[in-house]
């Protein structure tokens, strides 16, 4: 076990699957003590074993970032429960699908509320608690889709991603004279539920991604994982503001 986040505690939201769940094992086995939040305690709880079973460090609480007390608890406790909130990574999202003049208001509400307001809220609480203890860093995960690339039926996810990205960067000017350094990674397609097309298979996606990637495959989650733990190192001391895309050239 490295000890680069070792006496660190690192808090992953959406920490239960997908990118999150590799994020916070990685964290967790460079010394972090990992707190994982997201809605599904059960999700949750498995991240947890996972990363106990290998050794490591890690507690959960039930989240659901859209909700400001639930995102304030989720701060406060960290805090309260293992003494301090050192990295914070901005993971959770979810994505839906609608062009622009038939998207329903109530699917705009929840795709613009989980990725834009929910990553702002966790922001807001964690930057309070880290301006007042002189340091920290903030990695919020967003997309190439948004502030890179466009891509039809998705405007409320892009819209929201671009827009999360502008919020890290603008608090990343804001906070570095406090001493946090926050920065943005951006994936193209990982392989979870998440990129996969309506009524599509792995398979199929493997199809689609073969004519549509420069690198012919999607990405896997510790690949994703790895820069963000990379970016949330003292090697990446230098980077503030930065948008690390990671899309195996799509934007290329
Ligand atoms: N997969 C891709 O191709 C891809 C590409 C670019 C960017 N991303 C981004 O990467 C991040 C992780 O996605 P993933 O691929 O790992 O998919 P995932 O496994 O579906 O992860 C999404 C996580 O977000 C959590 N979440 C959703 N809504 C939440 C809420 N209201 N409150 C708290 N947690 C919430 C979910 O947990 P609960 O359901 O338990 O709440 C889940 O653990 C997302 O921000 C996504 O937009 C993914």
């Amino acid at each position: 076990m490295s000890a680069q986040f070792s006496g660190k505690v690192a808090l992953v939201t959406g920490g239960g699957s997908g990118i999150g769940r590799a994020t916070a094992q990685k964290l967790a086995h460079a010394g972090a003590t990992v707190v994982v939040a997201g809605r599904n305690a059960g999700t949750l709880s498995q991240t947890v074993k996972l990363i106990r079973e290998a050794g490591g460090d890690a507690d959960a609480i039930t989240t659901d970032i859209t909700r400001p007390e639930s995102v304030a608890n989720m701060v406060t406790t960290t805090v309260a429960r293992h003494g301090g909130l050192h990295v914070a990574i901005n993971n959770a999202g979810m994505v839906a699908v609608g062009q622009v003049a038939d998207v329903d208001e109530d699917t705009w509400d929840a795709v613009v509320r989980t990725n834009l307001t929910g990553t702002w809220l966790a922001m807001k609480h964690e930057i309070d608690h880290m301006r007042r203890h002189r340091g920290g860093v903030i990695v919020n995960v967003a997309s190439n889709l948004g502030a890179h690339q466009r891509m039809p039926g998705l405007g409320a996810y892009l819209a929201a991603k671009a827009g999360a990205t502008a919020l890290a960067r603008t608090a990343a000017r804001e906070y570095i004279g406090d001493g946090i350094r926050i920065n943005v990674v951006s994936p193209g397609p990982v392989d979870t539920p998440m990129s996969l097309r309506p009524g599509e298979t792995t398979a199929d996606r493997a199809e689609r991604i073969k004519g549509e990637l420069p690198i012919g495959r999607v990405a896997t989650v510790e690949e994703i994982s790895d820069a963000i733990v990379w970016i949330a190192s003292e090697e990446a001391g230098y980077l503030v503001g930065h948008d690390l895309v990671v899309d195996g050239g799509s934007t290329a």
